[in-house]
């Protein structure tokens, strides 16, 4: 087998992912704690305050996942049953679901092999071809946005969509902080969603943002948050003149995010372009370091690095190289090396498969991506000799 000196220099375990609570989240969660009301309140507020500010929107309602949120986003954007709404197919099941919630039908795009992301081209072909479609999720893979705006090579994808009078609404799951052109992602599309899961850029645990300028989508995502209630219940508890009366509008959810997770999320915030910095940096390490690599596909990045949240770093392992991508797993594991694969397309996930009658030969770019691809540890506390490490094992086992 392989020789591997390089497993005598580090015997640290490496995981896929390892979240960074080094900075004011102790802190802000006793003050929670002590304050005596763990749910929505005072540090939701802020940090839906502070959120809009940074991806300068005018508003940012706090929700428990990104599935509520692009629950709510699709839903306050008037998907109903029947609806046919785009979702690319080199995503989470989460992206696609949220249309089954609302008896609505993704129908599922291919990806370009390099960036994982739709593209212009990839969109045009699909209107086309569905001309009735009402919304588009697109997915901002890896934390790289897609080409949401127009440039000399012609429309981006927000001019495609809203030539044809397609909602939009942005999958930024992995996309924090981001940029596109002059603006962060969050106010490109009509709405956008944040994930802030374990693993993700800057995490409450489990908790997601939706983001608007839209007063209409402000509206219905608040009231559909919170069982359909007219008033929240902060809202009720804190008015000068304290009232019990509340009315349900509506049949709403609930979705909104207790205070304990908004103070993780607030410390987190804190820190979101300190640990993107960090990321940037592990990225140029890889690229440096695997560059070599015959038997490698790197990521293919089409803005300024400092652009990219650097979510996931995505190589793919050629078809000609000496292991295949399984192999290539099962041996960073003996060697205390985590890695994931994202994703398998959703065009093989059974339930999209056989309900749609889904072919992998429409989806020539995801499957050619899906086959080899392999996201490799990138996050703030991954250390300089863990990085080495990887490279040098890598080297060693496809080398
Ligand atoms: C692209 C994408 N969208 C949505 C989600 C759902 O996020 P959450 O777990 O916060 O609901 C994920 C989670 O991994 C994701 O990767």
């Amino acid at each position: 087998m392989f020789e591997l000196q390089a497993t005598e220099r580090l015997r640290r375990r490496i995981p896929y992912a390892r979240v960074s609570c080094d900075g004011n989240e102790l802190a802000y969660v006793r003050e929670v704690l002590e304050s005596g009301w763990l749910t929505t309140a005072s540090k939701t507020l802020a940090f839906e305050r502070k959120f809009a500010e940074a991806v300068g929107t005018r508003f940012a309602i706090a929700v428990n996942s990104c599935t509520a949120a692009l629950h709510l986003g699709l839903e306050a954007l008037g998907v109903q049953a029947g609806d046919r709404v785009l979702v690319p197919t080199m995503t989470f099941t989460a992206s696609a679901v949220v249309v089954r919630y609302l008896g609505a039908d993704p129908v599922f795009l291919d990806v370009e092999y390099g960036t994982g992301l739709i593209t212009p081209e990839i969109l045009l072909a699909a209107v086309e071809r569905y001309p009735d479609v009402k919304a588009l999720v697109v997915v901002h893979f890896g934390g790289q946005p897609a080409q949401m705006l127009s440039s000399g090579s012609g429309p981006g994808v927000l001019e495609i969509c809203h030539r044809h009078g397609i909602r939009v609404l942005e999958d930024a799951a992995h996309a924090f902080p981001a940029r596109s052109g002059d603006r962060m992602v969050g106010g490109l599309g009509d709405a956008t969603c944040f994930s802030f899961y374990a693993n993700k850029t800057i995490t409450t645990g489990e908790g997601g943002m939706l983001t608007t300028d839209n007063e209409a989508i402000l509206a219905r995502a608040r009231v559909m948050r919170l069982h359909g209630i007219d008033r929240d219940v902060w809202s009720r508890f804190t008015a000068a003149k304290p009232s019990w009366e509340y009315d349900v509008v509506v049949p709403g959810y609930k979705y909104n995010m207790p205070d304990v997770n908004a103070a993780i999320g607030l410390a987190q915030f804190e820190r979101a372009e300190t640990m993107r910095g960090r990321r940037q940096r592990i990225a140029t390490r890889y690229f440096e370091r695997l560059a070599g690599l015959e038997a490698l596909d790197l990521p293919v990045v089409r803005i300024p690095p400092e652009d990219h949240a650097w979510h996931l770093f995505v190589v793919v392992v050629r078809p000609t190289a000496r292991v295949d991508r399984d192999r290539l797993i099962e041996l960073l594991a003996e060697r205390d090396i985590g890695t994931s694969v994202t994703y398998k397309p959703l065009h093989r996930m059974s339930y999209y498969r056989d309900r749609y009658g889904l072919e992998a030969s429409d989806f020539p770019g995801a499957e050619r991506l899906w086959r080899g691809c392999l996201a490799l540890p990138i996050y703030p506390s991954l250390a300089d000799d863990e990085l080495e490490y990887i490279c040098d094992t890598l080297h060693e086992l496809l080398g």
